[in-house]
């Protein structure tokens, strides 16, 4: 495996592959690598050629300092679980080879959508994914690009950019990784302390209450969201920030369920705010 910092040398390896024909699969993280980035390694060794992982903790997607500050950094260890993973190449650079000065990069526009569920609890959030992915693309040039599930509406705004942008390259969601309670692992997850880790299970149990209800037939939203408000609600070390049902194309809030759709909730604990969603099952 291959540790490479600067973006002319990393361009210049996956040149050589897809010159030598083979098709390129990126994963883009932020580092502090768990099961849940795994996943998408293997996705990605499983159906590409090579595989590059960019690991950068993205300044502009951080709309406090003192989250940036704190993101977890291990740099040893994430290296060592691309190496075992049999990962190509680890693209690491510092700030100003993601954005040399003086060079203006392109800034895809997240929309209304980018200001909504996520966007709204974090602004200018999405508008630094969309640079920072666009900028990934355009330094690794991969023809396939590898996204978790668990952040639903970050997936559905690349999604976008690429159809938008005509990208070269195809989108591939893999599934959420869940600790034996459904806990979506996250990075952040280490931040909550004993009891907060006991509680944090909330944020799937509303979800699979809001699923099961889809699957007993409920087509009307409100009473998926009311559940998923409740469970959430009674959980003594969580506020609920959203919970919501979305039509999955559009990711835009729906009153009664058609088609493909997705409930989301978001709650903050005192140590980490946590999100998760899962796709509802269709009306039969
Ligand atoms: P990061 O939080 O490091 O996540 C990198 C990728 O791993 C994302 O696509 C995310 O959805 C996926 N992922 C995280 N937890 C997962 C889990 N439990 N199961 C499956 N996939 C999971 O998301 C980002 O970084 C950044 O916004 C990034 C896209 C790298 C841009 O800076």
């Amino acid at each position: 495996m291959e540790l490479i910092r600067q973006g002319r040398a990393a361009r210049a390896r996956t040149d050589t592959w897809r010159e030598a024909g083979g098709g390129v699969g990126l994963v883009p993280t932020m580092g502090a690598l768990h099961r849940g980035h795994v996943s998408l390694f293997r996705a990605a060794r499983e159906t590409c050629d090579r595989v590059a992982v960019t690991i950068f903790v993205n300044p502009l997607q951080f709309d406090d300092d003192h989250d940036l500050a704190r993101y977890p950094r291990d740099e040893d260890a994430d290296l060592a679980l691309c190496a075992s993973e049999s990962v190509d190449l680890v693209w690491a650079p510092p700030v100003d080879e993601m954005y040399p000065p003086g060079i203006d990069m392109p800034s895809p526009d997240p929309g209304r959508v980018g200001g909504t569920f996520e966007g709204a609890a974090r602004p200018g959030h999405f508008a630094g994914v969309l640079k920072v992915v666009h900028r990934l693309f355009d330094v690794i040039g991969p023809s396939r690009a590898f996204f978790g599930e668990k952040d639903a509406q970050q997936l559905f705004l690349v999604r976008r950019m690429v159809h938008e942008h005509h990208l070269p390259v195809e989108v591939i969601g893999c599934a959420t990784v869940r600790e034996p309670d459904g806990l979506a692992i996250s990075s952040r997850n280490a931040r909550l302390s004993q009891d907060e880790r006991e509680q944090a299970s909330c944020l799937f149990l509303a979800l699979t209450e809001a699923a099961a209800l889809a699957r007993a037939g409920e087509r009307r939203t409100a009473p998926l969201v009311a559940a998923m408000a409740r469970e959430i609600g009674a959980t003594p070390l969580a506020r609920l920030d959203y919970a919501a049902v979305v039509d999955d194309p559009t990711f835009e809030p729906i009153d009664t369920i058609e088609g493909p759709a997705r409930a989301i909730v978001a709650a903050a604990f005192p140590s980490a705010r946590l999100i998760d969603n899962l796709p509802l099952p269709e009306p039969a």
